[in-house]
């Protein structure tokens, strides 16, 4: 089974952008943290980031060899209704994941537009949020799966 992972913009930062809110850890530091999760969950994952709303279209849509996507569509999050779109689209089992606990934080990030296409949401757990979320779309995939 396969599974996307898809970073929004801006996330090609994490460890230095502003780390009081979004922690320490690299990028880099999370994917090595998925592709270690996703051995033991005997799952394959493929992770990917992306400054451009377009570039994020392209993936979606291109997304149907893997079996759920885990997404965190960072600032796209609160504007995109293109993500949102390409997302109902495709209809893929979707996670939409935050490091932060974006409903603690300013207003114009308590609404997020990928919410209502998305099976479910995990935000506030640092990258933590990450792990728990591709533990979701595994648990997601394999529901679908044993009904189809
Ligand atoms: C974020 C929350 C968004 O509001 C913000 O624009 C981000 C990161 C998070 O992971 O907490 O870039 O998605």
């Amino acid at each position: 089974m396969k599974i996307l992972v898809i970073n929004g913009p801006n996330l090609n930062l994490l460890g230095k952008r502003e780390p009081d809110i979004y922690g320490s850890r690299t990028l880099e530091d999370i994917s090595e943290s998925l592709i270690k999760l996703a051995a033991e969950l005997d799952v394959n994952v493929v992770i990917k980031q992306s400054n451009h709303e377009g570039e994020i279209l392209d993936l979606i849509q291109n997304s149907a060899e893997y079996a759920a996507l885990v997404i965190n569509p960072a600032a796209y999050t609160h504007t995109s209704v293109a993500i949102r779109d390409a997302i109902a689209a495709v209809g893929i089992p979707t996670v939409e994941i935050h490091l932060s606990n974006i409903y603690k934080r300013e207003e114009f990030r308590h609404k997020s537009l990928i919410s209502p296409v998305a099976h479910g949401h995990i935000s506030g757990f640092g990258s933590e949020s990450y792990l728990l979320g591709l533990r979701a779309a595994v648990s997601i995939a394999n529901a679908e799966k044993n009904t189809s």
